[in-house]
């Protein structure tokens, strides 16, 4: 390695060595208002009125601000002899706890229960299975994280393939809802019901699918287990990598029983490159997964063994950014 090469080189292990902390410092700005408070200030402003406006102290919050400029969740410009601090795009966008497309809960759900479940990863790679150690994050805020991936990431989704010919809509553990109100407002002539735990089913029509929403119903049951609703269409999104390759075949095998003919499943997931070097995002989860569920991250050729070996036939694959789209037919 030449000088600069091992300079750089050193530059990347300091800021990979503290990059854990970015979680931290992203909800920590969330949580205590920063991001509000600047999208409703309308303009920038000093580290002293930030602090004094959050009730914390001017000393902690000129260093939280400055980490958030390093990181492009603010922007910082000198005026009339004054630091004056300012949303980026990206903070006004999804940062605040009221942004119009806000992921509090996901960075939530990330910065305290997942950090502290990664505290034992190399238990849980050592022994190859999540730690049980009694943490658990809330239901409504889980479904909450769950939803909001949607904003960004439903539409996209859900246009990869053209499902206009599949009326009758199962989202197997659709939890939230969030992708079956995007799903309804995308072809109108669809219905979807929504699969998933009891709990989870009355949590989801108390707080996040009105009674109004008539295209939208609620099916309470195990799917592992329970009989499965007859649909065109079963989607499942972010299920498969919850899931060992044995449950994976049986879920599918099930939803292929119960799939009217000429009728599909389409699988959601962030897929791993053939050749497993990428993308970062699908590592990462591959762990996070370890970390929470049975489950991993899956090649293409692992899911076209998956679906293949429960019936489904015709299996096409599209990237669409961050999350793969898989449709197979019955
Ligand atoms: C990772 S979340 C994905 C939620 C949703 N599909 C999405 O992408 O936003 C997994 C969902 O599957 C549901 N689930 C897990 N095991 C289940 C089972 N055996 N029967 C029914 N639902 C289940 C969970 O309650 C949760 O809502």
């Amino acid at each position: 390695m030449s000088t600069t090469e091992e300079a750089e080189a050193s530059k990347m292990l300091l800021r990979n060595q503290y990059s854990f902390l970015i979680s931290k410092i992203m909800f920590t700005a969330s949580d205590l208002g920063v991001f509000d408070l600047l999208m409703e200030s309308k303009e920038p402003l000093t580290s002293v009125t930030i602090a004094e406006r959050l009730g914390t102290s001017p000393f902690g919050m000129e260093r939280l601000l400055d980490a958030c400029v390093g990181y492009k969740f603010l922007q910082v410009e000198r005026k009339e002899n004054q630091t004056l601090y300012g949303n980026t795009d990206l903070a006004n966008l999804y940062l605040g706890k009221r942004s119009p497309k806000t992921h509090y809960y996901s960075m939530k759900f990330n910065a305290e229960f997942l950090y502290t479940r990664a505290q034992h990863l190399a238990d849980s790679v050592r022994e190859g299975e999540t730690q049980t150690y009694g943490l658990k994050s809330s239901l409504r805020e889980f479904m909450e994280f769950m939803r909001e991936m949607w904003s960004p990431c439903g539409r996209v989704v859900l246009n990869a393939f053209d499902l206009s010919h599949f009326p009758l809509i199962c989202d197997v553990g659709g939890c939230s809802g969030a992708l079956a109100k995007e799903y309804i407002s995308l072809y109108p002539n669809s219905t979807v019901t929504i699969l998933d735990l009891p709990e989870v089913v009355e949590t989801g029509k108390k707080h996040f699918v009105s009674s109004e929403e008539h295209r939208i119903t609620f099916h309470k049951g195990d799917f592992l287990k329970d009989p499965i609703p007859e649909a065109d269409l079963y989607i499942l999104a972010r299920i498969l990598h919850c899931f060992t390759d044995e449950n994976c075949v049986q879920l599918l095998t099930r939803l292929n029983k119960a799939c009217k003919p000429g009728g599909g499943v389409l699988v959601v997931e962030i897929v791993l490159n053939e050749d497993r070097s990428g993308p970062v995002e699908a590592q990462i989860f591959g762990l996070v997964m370890l970390l929470c569920t049975q489950g991993k991250e899956r090649t293409p050729s692992e899911y076209n063994a998956l679906l293949s070996a429960a019936g489904f036939k015709q299996i096409q694959q599209k990237k669409t950014g961050l999350f793969d789209v898989i449709l197979g037919r019955k």
